[in-house]
């Protein structure tokens, strides 16, 4: 979850480290520190609670001055946000930062404090610091004691450990979290993402699981989890942070819902050609696969959860394949059982999340046809341990409130669902019919995003608010799922959703003048369902939001707003749908004041179970 950064080089490092925390910090930010070198050897170790501008602030009062350092921003999983448990720790001339969780250090805890340890954290990581201490009195080097304590420690982590008596070596080890080596000229770096790189370098080494590393100014040497020497490929980056650059936007969740013409327009790009849908990276064997696939297993977790849940509709109904949506962490313990010919598909926008990547693995096991995943990250884990990968290009989305990840999963699952229905039953007319709606979508998105201004008015009438419901029917429940899910992430107020026919089994009781009824009611074959469910809550009182096309036959009066939005092609409604939301949800959280693009308690990229 949290970000980490590291150097061994031949110049102050102090600002490199600083500048890397700034761009991972959305992945955590509740505290952050760092501890570098100095020529004289000794450890300047600078933490502080908040942001990095804070440890900035604190390190421009402190400064620090070596060639050598590590440092991390933290997601705290073990014990609060508090100066005491940011890291890096320490443990005499030891220093790590950690990502993820150590499963087993409570025990491993109570055996340190036995052999005299005094712990001045409450963190699982501190354990990691003095157990590499301990077994220092052993090794006569630091990847040794690394190597040996591994096997000890349980759980999913990311670590980098550094010798205050040897300045020119970090050790970092892989276990479940990401870790990128960068290569610089005379220096080498290491971080949980290449984004906090892209100034010192774009050449880089991915770590694999289970590898360890030692890296020195001019030499990078890797261990597998076999404790073999091996080389990992070196991968030119191309990858863009323009996060310097929010343009003429207050945050980067408005610039993200903004960019999401641009962004499905990017990911189409093609990929539809003449009315068909070409996927030009999926080789003949991986045609083959696809054309004996009887049914797909979606697994995701939060928006990408969401995302699927919209496909099985369209799965289902377009394609004719059965379709079955899970959330990862549910879907890694409970030994589903083997299904026949079953493509299993994963989506992520990291492609980094643990409970995603640990359901792939799982599947490898289960005997599914194949995997595929659709991220967007092309240099993510997801991405390397999938069989099939299909990208989104959505470009690096930096808000915490996944927004144009999220239309773009749903423009290539569209596409999915049009390339694997053309291998089972599906005529070429509906194939058309999707590419037709595809190639209208950016354009009606540009056209919902000019209600910019209405929906910041509406947006008055929830500040106020402690709960709100939305309701959708159909391929609608999973934009009311998403809708629901942006609106609590960000303005902290309790949103729920439910499939609209479903009301009256238990949540209808909830209606008064209190509870905002948001209703996504597009143009379909459910929309006369839809009404008399609107009805229901009508009659009970409710204080109803209608989202629906311009000629739907809704009126607004006291008791019922009307969004009265543009027509948009059927097939693609759910995508539209889901942009009004969105805005919705920011400007209630900016009229309510609350941190838009990192909302407290969350990470953009949960590595942690
Ligand atoms: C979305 O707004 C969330 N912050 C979150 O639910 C996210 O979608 C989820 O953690 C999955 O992340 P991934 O797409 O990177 O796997
Ligand atoms: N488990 C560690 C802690 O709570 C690391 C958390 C992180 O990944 O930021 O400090």
């Amino acid at each position: 979850m949290c970000g980490i950064v590291g150097a061994v080089a031949q110049r102050d490092i102090a600002e490199i480290l600083l500048e890397g925390l700034k761009r991972l910090e959305y992945r955590g930010y509740d505290s952050a520190g760092l501890a570098v070198i100095s020529s004289s050897g000794e450890l300047q170790r600078v933490r502080c609670v908040g942001k990095v501008q804070a440890l900035r602030d604190a390190v421009n009062q402190n400064p620090v001055k070596g060639s050598t350092g590590i440092a991390h921003t933290r997601w705290a999983t073990h014990g609060e946000p508090a100066e005491r448990n940011a890291h890096p720790h320490v443990s005499d001339y030891i220093a790590v930062v950690h990502n993820g969780i150590i499963e087993n250090y409570a025990g491993l805890k109570e055996k340190l404090i036995a052999q005299g340890y005094q712990f001045s954290s409450e963190t699982d990581t501190e354990v990691v610091a003095h157990l590499l201490h301990k077994q220092m009195t052993q090794s006569t080097r630091l990847i040794d004691a690394v190597r040996a304590i591994i096997p000890h420690l349980r759980g999913a982590y990311g670590t980098v450990f550094m010798d205050r008596r040897d300045p020119n070596t970090l050790v970092v080890a892989r276990s479940g979290s990401p870790l990128v080596i960068g290569l610089g000229i005379g220096e080498n770096f290491v971080a949980s993402d290449q984004l906090a790189l892209l100034p010192v370098t774009r050449r880089f080494m991915f770590l694999e699981e289970g590898d360890i590393a030692q890296i020195t100014k001019t030499t990078i040497e890797i261990w597998d989890k076999t404790g073999r020497l091996v080389e990992r490929p070196v991968i030119e980056s191309n990858a863009q942070y323009d996060a310097g650059d929010k343009g003429t936007y207050r945050h980067y969740m408005q610039k993200e819902i903004f960019e999401q013409p641009n962004a499905i327009k990017n990911t189409l790009e093609g990929r539809l050609q003449h009315g068909k849908v070409v996927f030009n990276e999926l080789d003949n064997a991986a045609q083959e696969m696809l054309k004996q696939v009887e049914h797909i297993q979606i697994v995701a977790c939060g928006t990408a959860y969401n995302a699927g849940m919209v496909a099985r509709y369209w799965f289902e109904a377009l394609a004719g394949i059965p379709c079955d949506v899970e959330i990862a962490s549910e879907f890694r313990y409970r030994k589903p059982a083997h299904r026949k010919n079953s493509l299993f598909i994963t989506l992520s926008q990291s492609g980094e999340t643990a409970d995603t990547l640990a359901a792939l693995r799982l599947s490898k096991e289960i005997g599914y046809i194949g995997s595929l995943a659709i991220c967007n990250v092309a240099a993510s884990t997801l991405v390397r341990e999938a069989d099939l990968v299909l990208l989104t290009k959505a470009g690096v989305e930096i808000g915490v409130a996944s927004t144009k990840a999220f239309t773009t999963q749903l423009t290539v699952l569209l596409m999915l669902v049009a390339k694997l229905g053309r291998l089972n039953k599906m005529s070429e007319a509906t194939e058309q019919a999707i590419t037709h709606a595809l190639q209208a979508l950016p354009s009606r998105i540009e056209q919902v995003l000019t209600f910019d201004n209405m929906i910041e008015a509406l947006a008055e009438q929830f500040s106020d608010k402690h709960h709100a419901l939305f309701l959708g029917r159909g391929d609608q429940y999973p934009i009311a799922m998403e809708a629901a899910l942006k609106l609590k992430e960000i303005s902290y107020i309790h949103a729920e959703a439910y499939a609209a026919g479903e009301l009256k089994h238990g949540p209808l009781a909830l209606i008064d003048a209190d509870m905002p009824v948001i209703v996504m009611a597009p143009t379909n074959e459910l929309l006369e369902k839809l009404k008399s469910n609107i009805e229901e809550v009508r009659a009970r009182g409710g204080l109803l939001y209608v989202f629906a096309e311009q000629d739907a036959g809704f009126e607004s009066d006291s008791t019922m707003k009307i969004i009265a939005l543009p027509h948009v092609e059927e097939i693609t409604a759910p995508i539209y749908y889901t942009v009004p939301t969105q805005l919705l949800s920011y400007h209630v959280a900016l009229i309510k004041g609350t941190d838009v693009d990192q909302p407290r308690n969350l990470a953009k990229s949960v590595t942690v179970e």
